[in-house]
């Protein structure tokens, strides 16, 4: 049985145009703007009036009277110039809802060709604190690699480590100022190296020697000196153990460990490649290949700088061609600041001149930033730059003062609270960035996002718990099959069964907050529905069947919704006895 009450429609009305002999292509239904007047709508007949030169309220008329004879339609109405307004009966609601509870996937559709996806949404550079626009890649990338596996596509994320730029050199080079040499590095552990990579910052901005150094020294590293290779090592092994840390307490995870120096031999390779096909030239003293300027002027991008160094580009230039020569890539997705989007504009320009990735879909989904209330990039109280660290620590307190102190509630001791807090925090952070269009940045809703009411993470936490305890307390009555008594039962059904189509939409347009706004509206109708529909006092055992039915498949598509935003949903939520 086919489990899209919306393709269903979709196959009858198709059936009937091809009957009346219209061109079934203006068959298409959608769901209905105006729920007072019908399901789903259909505005056909007023494109198909237009192309054969028909009166469109003939036309709809013709089709509604065909449609009237299937059982299946409650009513059928022509309104307005022509518009096909369509009600369901509530029969073949409750079938398919049937249908959808008892399927895994709850009636959800596979891609019908499915492709490798190489993820670019990490980012994280050596010696360097994760900061809160780690925290968008972090969670949109994570969002869109469990979205695409769900859908049917092979997903490799690869964090790409910032592992090969000037920074190293800076670090190495304060290393060797202070200490003298580079005998102690593998001494130090991330702070240390943080701690010196901050220093040299600073001491590069102000001294063009130091600065200087730092580069002969970067490219020294790059060109394979023995000991600056074998203190990098450390730094970048030390760096990638504190980065995973905060990833797996975001709940992100990386397939592949690569870094922009693991492309340092295939730079060499787009180098020549770029030489043979005569598409680079050399200008005061760097290799460049100029771009196309007839839409809008672009600088060149730099394949080698005068140093001999690798910029930042070709490493990117070259990692498009391992990820499609040894990983088969069929697209790559970047999830990066959108201030790169001329980097990125630039690098597939290349990428397609020198035909290193035929047929392969490159895509840049650029995000905006995480603001404070100014309207400026979020920062920590006293100004400076807020580590994720800080963020999450904010959250965690915050989402702690909300909480029964440890031991207040039976079997929740320390530990316990705290998993709560964590998961709970760590939803509201991510629901909170998830929610937002991902292109457009947002404000830090310091005083609501961990809010258990409103558009928020931990809203929809609390809705699965409250679910769960109702099935918990369900005891001998068990999930049967549904029946529509209600209208608060019919816009819950109706809202559900969009599932298949909120998450293929959420596919396409690769926008998580797809799937936020239908997670928010679908536990609103969850509410409105079990205020109006008791579950324990209901008529009959059939109907308490029926709804319990219903209140676990929310549960469930809930559930399933925040696994996909990449959120957990705890067993049970707590709240501070008095709170509401
Ligand atoms: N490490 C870079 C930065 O901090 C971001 C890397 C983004 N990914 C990429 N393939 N360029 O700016």
């Amino acid at each position: 049985m086919n489990l899209s009450l919306e393709k269903i429609i979709n196959a009858k009305l198709a059936a009937v145009f091809n009957e009346l002999n219209l061109n079934p292509q203006f068959a298409a239904v959608k769901v209905s703007d105006r729920p007072d007047l019908s399901d789903f709508q259909c505005n056909g007949a007023l494109a198909l009036a237009k192309a054969e030169k028909k009166n469109p309220r003939e036309i709809a008329s013709t089709i509604a009277a065909k449609l009237e004879q299937d059982a299946d339609f409650a009513k059928v109405s022509v309104d307005g110039p022509g518009f096909l307004n369509l009600k369901i009966n509530d029969v073949l609601i409750a079938r398919v809802l049937d249908g959808m509870a008892a399927d895994e996937r709850f009636g959800c559709e596979k891609v019908s060709e499915p492709r490798k996806i190489v993820l670019d949404s990490g980012g994280p550079n050596v010696a360097k604190a994760l900061h809160v626009g780690h925290l968008r890649s972090a969670a949109i990338g994570e969002a869109i690699r469990r979205i695409e596996i769900f859908a049917g596509n092979e997903v490799i994320a690869d964090v790409h480590f910032g592992d090969w730029g000037t920074p190293m050199g800076m670090i190495l080079s304060e290393i060797i100022l202070q200490d003298g040499d580079l005998s102690k590095t593998e001494t130090y552990d991330i702070n240390d190296i943080s701690a010196f990579y901050k220093k040299a910052n600073i001491r590069c901005k102000e001294d063009e020697t130091a600065k200087e150094k730092a580069r002969v020294i970067t490219a020294e590293l790059q060109n394979g000196n023995p000991e600056y290779r074998k203190a990098w090592q450390h730094l970048r092994k030390v760096s990638v153990d504190a980065v995973k840390v905060n990833y797996d307490e975001l709940k992100a995870h990386f397939d592949l460990w690569l870094g922009e120096s693991d492309a340092h031999e295939t730079c060499a390779e787009i180098v020549k490649i770029a030489d043979k096909q005569g598409v680079s030239e050399v200008d005061d003293g760097a290799t460049i290949i100029r771009l196309e300027e007839s839409n809008k002027p672009k600088p060149p991008v730099i394949l080698v700088k005068s140093d001999g160094g690798y910029a930042y580009q070709v490493t990117d230039i070259a990692t498009i061609k391992m990820r499609v020569d040894d990983l088969k890539a069929d697209e790559i997705i970047y999830v990066v600041d959108k201030r790169q989007s001329l980097h990125f504009e630039q690098v597939f320009e290349v990428a397609e001149k020198l035909g290193i990735a035929p047929g392969v879909k490159l895509q840049h989904i650029g995000f905006g930033t995480v603001n404070g209330a100014d309207g400026k990039p979020f920062k920590t109280r006293d100004g400076g730059v807020m580590n994720l660290e800080d963020l999450l620590k904010l959250s965690k307190d915050k989402v702690r003062e909300s909480m029964p102190a440890p031991g207040e509630v039976e079997g929740y001791g320390e530990a316990e609270i705290e998993k709560l807090v964590s998961q709970i925090a760590i939803g509201a952070v991510k629901y909170q960035d998830l929610k937002n269009n991902i292109a457009s940045g947002y404000v830090f809703e310091i005083d609501d996002f961990a809010k258990f009411e409103g558009k928020t993470g931990p809203y929809i936490q609390y809705a699965i718990a409250r679910i769960n305890s109702i099935l918990r307390k369900a005891g001998e009555i068990k999930p049967g099959k549904v029946m529509i008594t209600n209208p608060e039962e019919r816009d819950l059904a109706l809202k559900l069964m969009q599932l298949n189509n909120i998450v293929l939409r959420t596919h396409e347009a690769k926008e998580p907050s797809i799937i936020s706004d239908y997670a928010y509206t679908l536990a609103q109708a969850f509410s409105s529905f079990y205020n109006t529909s008791p579950i324990m006092s209901a008529e009959t055992p059939e109907l308490a069947a029926s709804r319990l039915q219903m209140a676990k498949l929310v549960r469930d598509v809930l559930t399933l919704l925040l696994y996909l935003l990449g959120i957990e949903a705890p067993e049970v939520m707590l709240k501070k006895a008095g709170e509401a």
